[in-house]
């Protein structure tokens, strides 16, 4: 039910490259927000709602060069479009912020610098696909390619080989080295809406290091 007394929820992003324990993070932020009494939910890219997981199979198994650059671009925003008509915007209607674990600066930087695809006609399937809708805040979780893909590669390695996701971690390392720069350079040319979080420290240093961002942000209680 719509409840139009309510304030529109806010909408953050997690990303970064592969390993860069995102997930993670982005539960440890949920937690934070709940504990301070607003409704949250967590939510991930590709997939989000129930068609656009279904198309997320399509993008995160098989072998690396499955899709071209354009149809996966393709998929990518079909399944955005379908995660954020179910899933984000009615509930940030109703008031509940919603924490994605990525959304289209992945595109940007993996499609675009990874795979490269021409940063305008990304922005201009963005433009149309969304009407150009941006998170008020996400946060770049900066990795060191290596020991970034080292551990995604162990989390793979602990799943049966039919139900791996490993599509993206498989492409050349040439690929993963592009996607650091990709993000730091989306951080530089967007530093009203995104906040680098350095890699190193524990889990703990680095979610409190979140907390503070988040809290500046919004002007929440520390
Ligand atoms: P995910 O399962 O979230 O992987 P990770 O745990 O590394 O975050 O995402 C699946 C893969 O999809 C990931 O390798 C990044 C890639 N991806 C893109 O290439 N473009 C996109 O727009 C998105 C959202 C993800």
């Amino acid at each position: 039910m719509n409840d139009s007394s309510k304030a529109r929820g806010k909408f953050i992003s997690f990303e970064g490259g592969e390993g860069a324990g995102k997930s993670t993070q982005a539960s440890l932020l949920r937690d934070q927000l709940v504990g301070r009494g607003i409704d949250v939910i967590l939510t991930r890219e590709p997939g989000g709602a129930p068609g656009a997981e279904e198309i997320r199979q399509l993008l995160v198994t098989g072998e690396p060069d499955k899709w071209l650059p354009m149809t996966e671009t393709l998929l990518f925003y079909a399944a955005r479009i379908d995660h954020l008509e179910r899933t984000v915007r009615p509930a940030l209607e109703q008031g509940t912020w919603v924490i994605t674990d990525r959304y289209a600066d992945s595109t940007f930087a993996y499609q675009g610098a990874g795979h490269g695809l021409a940063r305008d006609v990304v922005q201009q399937i963005h433009q149309v696909a969304t009407n150009n809708f941006w998170p008020d805040l996400t946060l770049i979780l900066d990795t060191d390619p290596e020991s970034g893909l080292a551990r995604a590669n162990d989390r793979e390695a602990a799943i049966s080989e039919m139900k791996r996701e490993d599509r993206f971690e498989k492409m050349a390392e040439s690929f993963h080295g592009r996607l650091r720069q990709a993000f730091l350079d989306i951080a530089d040319q967007n530093p009203n809406r995104c906040r680098v979080v350095p890699w190193g420290g524990t889990i703990n240093q680095v979610a409190d290091h979140i907390w503070q961002q988040v809290a500046v942000n919004f002007g929440l209680p520390q």
